[in-house]
């Protein structure tokens, strides 16, 4: 996966098989520093992605060159219902591997506004763009890009796009119109990402102490 010369053959974009949560896990945790996730290690992280993938309210397409992972995207057409369905179906597995992370305060703290941010936050400023701003105005979309991620080797080819579209097409095929994602609002590569992959700016909010940034994109009808 992180050969110096990666081969040039075509990417397909597929759901993930359980075979590549580990692959998966490790692309979130060399791609995606920020978060509070990554220090949960491996383990974790391919539990929670095999969750994301088997819930009926989310999806994990990877790209796939010569048949290894080189990228993934992460998306729930209602993210606040797929935490309610993790939780109730493997509640007691994600305790067992959170236990020694649970007793740190801050990590426990990190959790539970990671779950109950779906019905806690508004993204508070309104965008200078009046496009953007009918957007922002209704209810924000529950339809969510919840991480993406792409191997170094392959970054700046075109594979996120092909990610996002590939999110695009399972969201339209169920209907939803409008999707977000959140992001770090000092980190330039995510923000770039976004934008150059049609989302708009739909206004900002405080979590874990850190500003984030809110996109809102139209899903193309099927
Ligand atoms: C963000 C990320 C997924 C983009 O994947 P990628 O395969 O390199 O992106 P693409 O090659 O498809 O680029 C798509 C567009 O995004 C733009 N883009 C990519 N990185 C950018 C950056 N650092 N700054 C500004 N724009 C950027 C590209 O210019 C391109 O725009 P164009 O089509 O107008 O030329 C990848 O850089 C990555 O894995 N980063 C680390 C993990 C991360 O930050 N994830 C997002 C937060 S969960």
């Amino acid at each position: 996966m992180t050969s110096p010369t990666p081969a040039r053959g075509p990417i397909t974009c597929i759901p993930c098989k359980k075979e590549w949560l580990p692959a998966v896990a490790l692309l979130h945790q060399q791609g995606i520093t920020t978060g509070f996730l990554s220090r949960l290690g491996a383990p974790f992280l391919a539990a929670l992605y095999g969750a994301i993938a088997s819930s009926r309210w989310s999806r994990v397409f990877v790209a796939l060159s010569d048949q290894q992972p080189v990228g993934f995207v992460a998306c729930s057409i209602d993210t606040g219902r797929m935490y309610g369905n993790i939780i109730l179906t493997k509640g007691l597995l994600f305790a067992a591997l959170l236990l020694p992370n649970v007793l740190r305060i801050s990590v426990l703290r990190n959790i539970c506004e990671t779950i109950l941010y779906p019905v806690t936050h508004r993204a508070k400023e309104p965008p200078a763009n009046p496009a953007s701003a009918q957007m922002s105005n209704r209810e924000p979309p529950k339809a969510e890009l919840l991480s993406v991620a792409v191997d170094k080797q392959w970054q700046g080819r075109g594979v996120g796009k092909l990610l996002v579209a590939e999110m695009g097409r399972y969201f339209a095929e169920r209907g939803v119109t409008r999707c977000k994602v959140v992001t770090l609002a000092k980190d330039e590569t995510s923000n770039g990402f976004y934008r150059a992959a049609g989302f708009e700016f739909a206004g900002t909010f405080v979590h874990h102490g850190n500003e984030m940034c809110e996109y809102i994109k139209a899903i193309q009808p099927k």
